[in-house]
């Protein structure tokens, strides 16, 4: 195994990434009729297995695809390509599509057909709350939020997300931060958090935003320590006079932005309240992780 060519695992097999074979009739492919999921690994133990397995199956039941492993056959598989990998730090992504059909139709196959199921790992780069003190921030610019109204779903039908990630690229902000009808929602890929007068606020889960693993744990790191947090929309003048704004996902972790349109967050440099919650997110990733 070398990180150009991974060990993968496609429908019950583990195999070279780079040997792996999927039908163009795969209907992932071809309609991107499936879902995914982003799970990190520290020093070889997944973060937060079991609220991905979670949110995996509530994708999986929104698309009315039966889960095709049980708990235990995914952690076994997953523990299986962690392995095979070299443990460490990695980021695994695991896709499951509707599979292949026999002919190109909108409809779902009747009878249905198996499943495809691909997972692969990637490296992953030290994330920036690992180091609040010497952490740079992030510029981002603001979007029309161009998604469809099921955002919640973790689907790899990620066009518009796509499109709006090289608009930021483009414009040489390493996010878009997307505004619906007047209120800000989340990144391209990534959650929100704003602080404002010392309380830190995000959008509620609703289906205008994929519930974030990372979101989740923030919302409750901050219960535990005690910091004000709200769960509550943001409109778009409170984004652009907010004290810090952070993004969070399960690859860079709580990431400071400061830069919002150009203009500077704050007072340009990472917030006091970031550099506080991204040394408890460490803490908690430590004692979770044995690290
Ligand atoms: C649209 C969107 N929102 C939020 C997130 C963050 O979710 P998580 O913290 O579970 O990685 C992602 C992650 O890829 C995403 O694509």
């Amino acid at each position: 195994m070398t990180s150009d060519d991974p060990i993968a695992w496609l429908n019950g097999e583990f195999l070279p990434r780079g040997e792996a074979r999927i039908s163009p009739m795969d209907r992932g492919f071809l309609f991107g009729d499936s879902i995914y999921e982003v799970i990190p690994v520290y020093q070889g133990v997944p973060f937060r297995l079991d609220e991905h397995l979670d949110r995996l199956k509530r994708s999986l039941d929104a698309i009315s695809l039966p889960e095709p492993h049980s708990r235990e056959e995914w952690k076994a598989m997953l523990s299986g390509l962690i392995e095979h990998n070299g443990g460490g730090n990695l980021a695994v992504y695991l896709q499951i599509s509707r599979g292949v059909a026999p002919k190109r139709d909108h409809a779902f196959p009747d009878p249905a057909v198996e499943p495809t199921v691909f997972a692969t790992t990637s490296p992953v780069e030290p994330p920036a709350a690992d180091h609040p003190d010497r952490a740079e921030g992030v510029a981002v610019i603001t979007l029309d939020d161009i998604r469809w109204s099921r955002c919640d779903i973790k689907t790899t039908a990620l066009l518009a997300n796509v499109l709006l990630r090289q608009q930021a690229a483009r414009e040489g902000a390493v996010e878009a931060v997307l505004l619906r009808d007047g209120f800000a929602t989340e990144g391209a890929a990534s959650n929100l958090f704003i602080v404002r007068d010392g309380r830190v606020v995000t959008p509620p889960n609703s289906h205008l935003i994929l519930p974030g693993i990372t979101r989740d744990l923030v919302v409750e790191l901050c219960r535990e320590h005690e910091l004000p947090v709200e769960e509550r929309e943001i409109s778009e003048a409170e984004l652009r006079e907010a004290d810090e704004i952070w993004l969070t996902s399960s690859t860079r972790e709580v990431v400071p932005v400061t830069r919002l349109n150009a203009r500077a967050v704050g007072d340009g440099q990472p917030g006091p309240l970031w550099k506080t919650l991204a040394r408890h997110y460490v803490n908690f990733k430590r004692k979770l992780c044995g690290l």
